[in-house]
């Protein structure tokens, strides 16, 4: 069979691609790995920034983002035992909403489902000819059918694991990476709320996040080592760990059972170029940030935005102008984006082994960043998202 846009990756990058694409009549068939149920289990980040909140809603994915999400005017930073509050509002007149972004999965999938879209779970053994000049896909359907599709155009939305980035020839592309010697542990607590807003805490103890989802579950992060195994940690160590890092000067966590625990990696990563004759890449096959600042998803949606509105103009009006420069365009956030989840890490991380001088310099940068309109704002803009440039 044959198709316009062959979208290897069925996460939140390759759907919401699909269905912008069919919102301009271009046809996509999307085949992705994993299950429905699987993807939709993985525990994600909770924040969207303004402009990713914008595209949903727009688009026609989700207004349950605008009913079930929480708009949140800003962040505290904590640290010396005291929280500064980050007013996203006063400094640059902008939110972001958290909004589980397993939920933005959740939508996109609904969506697609409901408007006929073909998107293909389970698939196993893609494998992608030609490329560069007439693209032919192999692959098994998840009913154990061999299956061949030509496309136009293919777009890797596959992930952190990609398969698609390694179809680019080591002579034409660059890989950047960089590693961190502390991980986050993760938890979803059955508890109340702590704070309206999310704490990003730095302590003598190392970095801990308090951040939420519902009344009533909460998700919090704490820095701890790489190789750390998540059965070694019951509720009272998870608690006491967390109580050292951000309790005191009478703020106190609301505790409660545990109900799920992950050791996230930290990395930073980047492929370049995006493209390669008639391959594109888009969202964490091209590009991983490390959580702190939760830009992953949001990055991931502006390079679909941008791609998407290269793809529209080409099958318009036949101009490849967008899609020559997409991979600048998105190129450009991406390393803003790399750059704030780095400095965001590295101002509210100790590494391990660091001296008195490098925490006694952390505490100048971040009240640096507090006590300064503009270092306030500098965040606050980074934080909330740049604004898109115009197609
Ligand atoms: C969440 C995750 C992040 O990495 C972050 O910076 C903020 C919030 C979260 O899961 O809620």
């Amino acid at each position: 069979s044959t198709t316009q846009v062959a979208i290897v990756g069925g996460g939140p990058a390759g759907l919401m691609l699909s269905h912008l694409l069919a919102g301009q009549g271009i046809e996509s068939v999307v085949l992705e790995a994993r299950s429905r149920q699987a993807i939709h289990e993985t525990v994600r980040a909770g924040i969207l920034e303004h402009g990713t909140v914008k595209l949903l809603v727009e688009s026609g994915v989700s207004d349950r983002v605008l009913r079930e999400g929480d708009r949140h005017d800003g962040i505290e930073l904590r640290f010396n035992g005291e929280s500064h509050r980050i007013d996203f509002q006063d400094l640059v007149g902008e939110s972001v909403w958290l909004y589980p972004q397993t939920e933005v999965f959740a939508d996109l999938a609904a969506r697609r489902e409901a408007d006929g879209g073909d998107v293909r779970y389970g698939v196993s053994g893609v494998s992608i000819e030609g490329a560069e000049t007439d693209p032919a896909l192999t692959f098994t359907d998840g009913d154990g059918r061999e299956s061949e599709l030509r496309a136009d155009l293919v777009v890797g939305a596959d992930g952190s694991r990609s398969y698609c980035r390694g179809l680019i020839p080591e002579q034409t592309r660059r890989r950047y990476f960089k590693e961190y010697p502390f991980a986050w542990f993760g938890i979803l607590t059955d508890a109340p709320r702590s704070s309206d807003e999310l704490i990003y805490a730095n302590s003598e103890h190392g970095f801990a996040l308090i951040s939420q989802r519902t009344e009533i579950m909460q998700r919090m992060y704490f820095q701890c080592d790489p190789r750390e195994n998540v059965a070694d940690w019951d509720d009272e160590r998870i608690w006491s760990t967390l109580r050292q890092r951000v309790n005191g000067n009478g703020f106190e966590l609301k505790e409660g059972p545990v109900l799920e625990k992950v050791v996230l990696p930290f990395r930073s990563f980047v492929q370049e170029p995006l493209r390669h004759g008639k391959l594109f890449l888009a969202g964490d096959a091209a590009h991983t940030v490390p959580p702190t600042g939760a830009k992953g998803l949001n990055l991931a949606i502006h390079d679909v935005k941008v791609l998407f509105e290269a793809l529209d103009s080409y099958y318009r009006t036949g101009s490849t102008g967008g899609l020559d420069t997409y991979s600048d365009v998105a190129l450009g956030r991406v390393w803003k984006a790399q750059h704030f989840s780095y400095w965001m890490t590295s101002m509210l991380h100790a590494a391990p082994g660091d001296s008195e001088f490098d925490q006694a310099r952390r505490l100048g940068e971040l009240n640096s960043v507090v006590s300064s309109r503009h270092g306030a704002s500098y965040l606050a803009e980074c934080y909330t998202g740049w604004p898109s440039p115009r197609a």
